[in-house]
């Protein structure tokens, strides 16, 4: 009884294992599945017979049915990653791009204005022997103030309207006002001689008009060297700005005040019109900035300078209003 129960079995499963390597697709292997396996299946059938068996061949039969669905399973299993492996080839077939003929109609982005000042400045400095530095946007009161001769109280702490950051000690965490920390991180990093610029975001309570933005890209640029001298702070303004423009525009020096330069200047450049652009401020470096940077005033001397990106690509390509060059209008961003 056992025996003929068995042999019926492995005849219908080697039919379905030959219907399950022949299935064309997913959906023919899961209807053979359903009909071998479902309600109304032969493995329903022999496993209901099973329980007309004498109470000694039942073993010998339900062992025989599991070996028999296992070799079903595994069929059944194999040919679906089969269908499967190709079912997803044929798909990225259909789904192939073919990216080697640029339609006429496609339009071609390019590098934002500012991005692309930032990147025209690095090379023309690295050109000149500078090296690229850089620093955190959110950066500690240290750094951005007393490192740089802005003790706590000093009034010139008013002059940047400083956002402050929700971190550590109340005061002790801001978004940076300037550049000019990256000259501190730099001297704590390096020894002298240092040819370095820092282009970077700068952030400041600010109301956004035509010429300000609360945030903007600033360049800074340090020099330390034996001898450095006020002369070579002035010839390198001229030399930056004639390669970045292509051509030389008459500058000026203006005396200023910052704490962390003395002397100090504001640098200008004249427009074609006649009229003179503020540019950004300059100086040599203040003793005490050299030495919060571990390096002795006695030995090096140091230039340093810091001017606003997008007030120099502003000037490069005539645009009136900073606030456009921030607004996203893909009319004007397309200019550029
Ligand atoms: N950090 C100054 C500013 O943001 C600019 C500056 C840099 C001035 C370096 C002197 C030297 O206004």
């Amino acid at each position: 009884m056992t025996d003929s129960l068995l042999d019926d079995l492995q005849a219908s499963v080697s039919e379905a294992v030959a219907a399950v390597d022949g299935a064309s697709d997913l959906e023919a292997l899961d209807t053979i599945e359903r009909s071998a396996l479902g309600k109304k299946g032969f493995f329903t059938a022999a496993k209901k017979a099973v329980g007309g068996l004498e109470p000694d061949e039942r073993k010998a039969a339900g062992q025989g049915i599991n070996e028999a669905k296992a070799t079903l399973d595994q069929a059944i299993a194999a040919r679906k990653s089969a269908l499967q492996t190709s079912a997803r080839a044929a798909q990225y077939e259909s789904e192939r791009l073919d990216l080697t003929e640029v339609p006429a109609t496609a339009s071609v982005g390019h590098a934002h204005i500012v991005t692309q000042t930032w990147e025209e400045l690095e090379d023309v400095f690295v050109g000149m022997g500078f090296r690229v530095a850089e620093g955190p946007q959110v950066e500690t009161d240290w750094h951005n103030f007393d490192a740089m001769n802005i003790p706590k109280g000093h009034p010139a702490r008013d002059g940047f309207d400083t956002i402050y950051v929700n971190h550590g000690e109340p005061g002790s965490t801001l978004l940076r006002t300037h550049t000019s920390p990256v000259q501190m991180r730099t001297m704590l990093e390096q020894e002298p001689p240092i040819y370095v610029i820092a282009p970077g975001r700068v952030f400041r309570r600010d109301t956004a008009d035509a010429t300000h933005m609360p945030v903007f890209h600033q360049l800074e640029g340090l020099v330390i060297d034996r001898n450095i001298s006020l002369a070579d702070l002035a010839g390198t303004i001229d030399s930056f700005v004639e390669a970045y423009f292509g051509k030389t525009f008459p500058s000026r020096l203006r005396p200023n005040y910052f704490p962390f330069t003395e002397p100090s200047a504001e640098f200008d450049l004249q427009q074609p019109d006649g009229s003179w652009l503020e540019m950004g401020g300059c100086g040599m470096v203040h003793p005490n900035v050299l030495r919060a940077g571990g390096v002795d005033p006695e030995e090096w001397s140091a230039f340093a300078f810091g001017f606003g990106m997008d007030r120099l690509a502003l000037m490069k390509y005539g645009v009136d209003d900073l606030r456009d060059m921030f607004a996203n209008d893909q009319r004007f961003l397309a200019q550029f």
